[in-house]
C-alpha cells in the first residue's frame, strides 16, 4: 500500500503553487507528504519546459530516480509542463515511469495511484479550458517562516509568443473567481503571512464574470459583473490594507493605466513591476509576436515613471533569437541603457519543439553569440543595478524581515517595496516584522543598512 509521497520541483513560481495543491489533494486522500525522496513510496517530478536546459536536467535525474526504482518498489510519476512533450513510449518502456500527467489533472491523481499495477501505466494528457483550483486551499510547505506565500489567480497563456511553449504545456488562459482569490489571501493574512505574490503567466489579462469565466467567451451583453486585474488588486489592497501585495508576470501588451492607477493608490501594493521586454529590437518583436514595438514599451515605462517615480522596473530578455543581428543586439543595449532597469532575468534563446519560431524560422544564432550577447547584457545590468541602488544611500525603506542574512546570522535580510533585498545588523525585530532601515551602502543586488527604529 503506497501512503508517503514526496514532489521534486523544477521550473516557476506556478510549479511551487501546484505542487502545494498536489499535497493538499493527496492529503485529502490519506497519503503523507514528506520531505525525503528515500523515505517515499511515491515520488512526483513537477516538471519544466520553458529551456531546453530544464528538460535535460529532468532527463538526467529520471537516470538517477530510475537506479532508486529498481533497488525498492517507488512509483514514479512525471506531472507538469513537460507532460505533453516527452516520448511517453520511450519512458514507460524504460519503466522510468509509472504515469505522466498534465497540469490541469491533479485532481486525478488519487485514482490513478490507486488504478496503478506492474503492468498498466497511465499517460492521457489533458488540457482543460475550465480547471482552475480554485476550490482547493494548498497546504503551505516553502517558505517555512510563513512570511510570503504565491497565490495563483491565473493559469495558461493565450498570448502565443512564437518563441514559448507555455501556451502548449498549460493551455488556454482561464482566471480563478475573484472572491476564491480573497478568500485564499485572507486565510494566508489570518495565518501570519505578511506578503503575497499574485501569480499568472500574464496577469494583466485576468478576467472574470459570474456567468463566464472564459475570456473569450465572455459576450458584450452580459450583464455580470466583470472583474479585471486592477479591479482585483484593488479588491485585495482595501479587504486585506495590512498585507503586501506583489504580482507576476506583467504582459506590456496588456497593462492597462487603470492597474498602474491602482498600484499608486494603494500603500499595501509594492511599488515593482516585473515587465518583460525580451527585444529591443522592433523587428524581433514582430518575429516574436511581442504585439507592442519598442516606442510602446517606453511610453508605457514613462507611463508608470511618471505616476509612481518610485517604481522598480525589471524584464527578461532573450538573446540570440532566429535572425537577430548583432544590431538588433544593440538595439537591446540601447533600450536598456536609455530605461535603466533595476534588474531583469537574461536568457539565451531556446528552439522549442512545438513553438511557431520552431516550424517557421530558423535557430540561426551560434551558442557561442548567443552567450557573447548574454553576458554583455548582464554586465550592463549590474553597472545599472549599481547605479540605481546606489541612489538609495541615506534613504529611509520599509523592510519587511524574511529571514537570516545568507552570509552572516547576526544579520536579517527582507525587501523593500521596490524588491530589492536589504541587509541590516539584528537588534530586537523578529521574522514579520516591518521595520524602517537606513540605507548606508549597496553592492550591485544589495542594500545594507542599520534600524532605524
Ligand atoms: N528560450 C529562451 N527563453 C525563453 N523564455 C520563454 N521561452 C524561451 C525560450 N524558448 C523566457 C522569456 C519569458 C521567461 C519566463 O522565459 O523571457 O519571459
Ligand atoms: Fe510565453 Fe508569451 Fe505567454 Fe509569457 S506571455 S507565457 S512568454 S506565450
Amino acid at each position: 500500500m503506497l501512503n508517503t509521497f514526496y514532489i521534486e520541483n523544477y521550473g516557476c513560481q506556478m510549479n511551487i503553487y501546484d505542487n502545494e495543491l498536489i499535497i493538499s489533494i493527496l492529503k485529502k486522500n490519506n497519503y503523507y507528504y514528506v520531505d525525503n525522496i528515500f523515505m517515499a513510496d511515491l515520488i512526483l517530478i513537477n516538471t519544466c519546459s520553458i529551456r531546453e536546459k530544464a528538460e535535460t536536467t529532468i532527463h538526467n535525474r529520471l537516470l538517477y530516480i530510475n537506479s532508486l526504482k529498481r533497488k525498492t518498489s517507488k512509483i514514479i510519476g512525471l506531472i507538469g509542463c513537460m507532460a505533453r512533450r516527452i516520448n511517453s513510449n520511450y519512458y514507460f518502456k524504460k519503466k522510468f515511469l509509472d504515469f505522466i500527467l498534465g497540469p490541469d489533472q491533479y485532481r486525478e491523481l488519487p485514482n490513478i495511484i490507486k488504478s496503478l499495477n506492474d503492468n498498466r501505466y497511465f499517460s492521457n494528457i489533458i488540457l482543460s479550458n475550465e480547471e482552475t483550483y480554485s476550490d482547493i486551499f494548498p497546504t503551505k510547505i516553502y517558505n517555512r517562516n510563513k512570511i510570503t506565500s504565491y497565490v495563483t489567480i491565473s493559469r495558461g497563456c493565450d498570448n502565443m509568443c512564437t518563441f514559448c511553449v507555455v501556451p502548449f504545456t498549460r493551455g488556454r488562459e482561464r482566471s480563478k473567481s475573484p472572491n476564491n482569490i480573497l478568500k485564499e489571501c485572507k486565510r494566508l493574512y489570518n495565518m501570519g503571512y505578511k506578503e503575497i505574490t499574485l501569480l499568472g503567466q500574464n496577469v494583466d489579462s485576468y478576467l472574470w464574470t459570474k456567468k463566464n469565466y472564459i475570456k473569450k467567451k465572455i459576450k458584450k451583453t452580459s450583464r455580470d459583473k466583470i472583474v479585471n486585474f486592477s479591479n482585483l488588486l484593488e479588491l485585495i489592497a482595501k479587504n486585506i490594507p495590512n498585507m503586501r501585495i506583489r504580482f507576476c508576470t506583467s504582459n506590456p501588451h496588456d497593462m492597462s493605466i487603470d492597474v498602474i492607477s491602482t498600484i499608486k493608490k494603494y500603500n499595501n501594493i509594492c511599488k515593482y513591476i516585473h515587465l518583460p521586454v525580451q527585444s529591443g529590437s522592433n523587428r524581433i518583436l514582430k518575429l516574436m509576436n511581442r504585439k507592442y514595438t519598442r516606442l510602446e514599451y517606453i511610453k508605457l515605462i514613462e507611463l508608470i515613471k511618471n505616476k509612481i517615480p518610485d517604481c522598480a522596473i525589471s524584464y527578461d530578455i532573450i538573446t540570440g533569437f532566429c535572425t537577430e543581428t548583432e544590431k538588433d543586439h544593440i538595439d537591446t543595449l540601447n533600450l536598456m541603457e536609455y530605461i535603466k532597469y533595476d534588474f531583469g532575468y537574461m536568457f539565451c534563446y531556446s528552439h522549442r519543439k512545438g513553438t511557431y519560431a520552431y516550424n517557421k524560422l530558423k535557430d540561426d544564432v551560434s551558442i557561442e553569440k548567443k552567450k557573447k550577447r548574454l553576458k554583455e547584457i548582464i554586465n550592463l545590468q549590474r553597472k545599472h543595478s549599481y547605479e540605481i541602488l546606489n541612489k538609495y544611500v541615506n534613504t529611509i525603506q520599509e523592510v519587511l524581515i524574511e529571514g537570516n542574512s545568507k552570509k552572516d546570522k547576526n544579520y536579517w535580510f527582507g525587501r523593500n517595496s521596490q524588491n530589492t533585498l536589504v541587509v541590516f545588523k539584528k537588534k530586537n525585530e523578529k521574522i514579520g516584522d516591518f521595520v524602517n532601515v537606513k540605507v548606508l551602502k549597496n553592492t550591485s543586488a544589495t542594500l545594507i543598512g542599520e534600524r532605524i527604529k
